[in-house]
């Protein structure tokens, strides 16, 4: 089944990007070369369906090498470039995604992989997996399981589980300590501000910036937001992460007085109608409105056009909403996560660890489908302190090791 990608003629800036983020992805390296020198994916069908950019991009080739079939999609319309796919189908990869398409056309991206009926599939928000368990039970025919990359995808599994309703293994990559520690807060941290601000070309320095969520990736925003000298806000649900908002010494307030004061609004909850009508209406004139949750219904896009009355394009991805009294709210990246669909994504080093956990995470099920039931789990510690010991070592860090005496002191035997 062929390719269904934007412009073969992109490819070469594609490699550009691959074979730039691959070299600061050591641990990806290392772990792929084992694969490949086992050829363990040999004879298997794997279906990457995580936001297509380089990284990503790169992900697939190392399993590509490894010997599986892999088949790619994107996760997010806006998140695909199209430069990295074409680049990948030059290299032999099946690809079907392309930069800005419709729902319709990215479903239909999905499907099109599930024809090929996969041995492991890799998510990222859970898509994949809901089209497996309502219209594409027919995919699941050689079908050992799979893993998600990220919090919503994760949560969106616990709800089948719970109820009795998953229907294979599933990995919650994002739950490692390789992943969430840094992935979420300090890629979500660095990247998301650099989405926002190569996107507006306005000053973080002297903002109010407004972080809804603070969990993991909201801890990051909120912490690289401080470090760019913003007046930092945070709103949140939980007591807890809120005490702890206090503590790391950000102002907490309800997003009804936040909505007031803010100059730049955050979103990185995994919830829905973070921001609505009624903060939309308290907002000043100019104010950011960005999200970096998975899916783009934090900010109520429905009741920021019910109160326009106009908008317009303010700057490449970037959408001026005119309310009635001239005041102009500004939408990034059409509310989706900004620091995709408006940038790179998460630097390479940070993602060589997260596809480092992917990358053992197939490996996992294929190596240990058959004593999994369906339900979700977490990849067993030692693998994880495995990915951070390779990871240490390229960096140049060495650290301590336990004596026997020491083990047993702590009773860790
Ligand atoms: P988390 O579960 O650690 O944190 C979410 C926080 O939001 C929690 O503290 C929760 O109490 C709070 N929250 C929920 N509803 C709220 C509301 N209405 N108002 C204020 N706070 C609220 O989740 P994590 O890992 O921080 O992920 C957050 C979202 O970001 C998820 O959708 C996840 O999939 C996505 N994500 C995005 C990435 C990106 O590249 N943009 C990377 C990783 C995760």
């Amino acid at each position: 089944m062929e390719s269904i990608i934007r412009d073969i003629k992109l490819a070469k800036s594609g490699h550009e990007k691959i074979s730039w983020v691959n070299h600061y992805m050591p641990a990806l390296n290392a772990i792929g070369d084992t694969l490949k020198a086992d050829q363990t994916f040999k004879g298997k069908t794997v279906a990457v369906s995580v936001h297509l950019e380089a990284k990503t991009a790169y992900l697939a080739e190392v399993l590509h090498r490894a010997g599986a079939k892999v088949i790619v999609t994107g996760s997010n319309p806006l998140s695909t470039q199209d430069d990295v796919a074409a680049a990948l189908v030059e290299d032999g990869l099946t690809v079907y995604a392309t930069h800005a398409c419709t729902d319709e056309e990215y479903f239909g991206y999905l499907n099109k992989a599930l024809d090929h009926h996969p041995d492991i599939i890799i998510d990222d928000g859970g898509d994949q997996v809901n089209l497996l368990h309502t219209t594409r039970a027919d995919a699941m025919e050689h079908l050992l399981g799979g893993t998600e990359e990220t919090t919503t995808g994760v949560n969106r599994l616990h709800g089948l589980d719970k109820a009795g309703k998953l229907k294979f293994p599933m990995i919650a990559a994002n739950d490692s300590y390789c992943k969430y520690l840094f992935d979420n807060r300090y890629g979500t941290g660095q990247s998301t501000w650099d989405g926002i601000m190569r996107t507006t070309n306005l000053t973080v320095v002297g903002k109010r910036v407004v972080i809804a969520g603070y969990g993991w990736c909201g801890r990051g925003c909120a912490m690289r937001a401080k470090g760019l000298g913003a007046h930092v806000i945070v709103t949140e649900v939980d007591p807890i992460k809120a005490i702890e908002a206090v503590f790391d010494g950000f102002e907490v307030m309800t997003m009804e007085e936040a909505a007031k004061v803010g100059d730049i609004f955050v979103t990185l909850t995994g919830d829905k109608d973070v921001i609505r009508k009624e903060h939309l209406e308290k907002m000043h004139d100019g104010v950011i409105l960005a999200n970096a949750g998975h899916f783009d219904v934090e900010i109520n896009k429905n009741d920021l056009n019910d109160l326009a009355v106009r908008h317009f394009e303010a700057r490449h991805n970037i959408e001026g909403y005119e309310l009635a009294d001239g005041r102009i709210l500004n939408l990034l990246a059409e509310g989706r996560l900004v620091n995709l669909a408006a940038g790179d994504g998460h630097p390479a080093e940070i993602m060589d660890l997260s596809f480092a956990v992917q990358a053992l995470a197939a490996k996992y099920i294929l190596d240990h489908h058959a004593e999994l039931g369906n339900h979700v789990y977490v990849l067993p510690h030692e693998i994880d302190t495995e990915i951070a010991k390779i990871k240490l070592e390229s960096m140049g860090y060495h650290i301590d090791t336990l004596s026997e005496e020491q083990r047993q002191y702590l009773n860790l035997d």
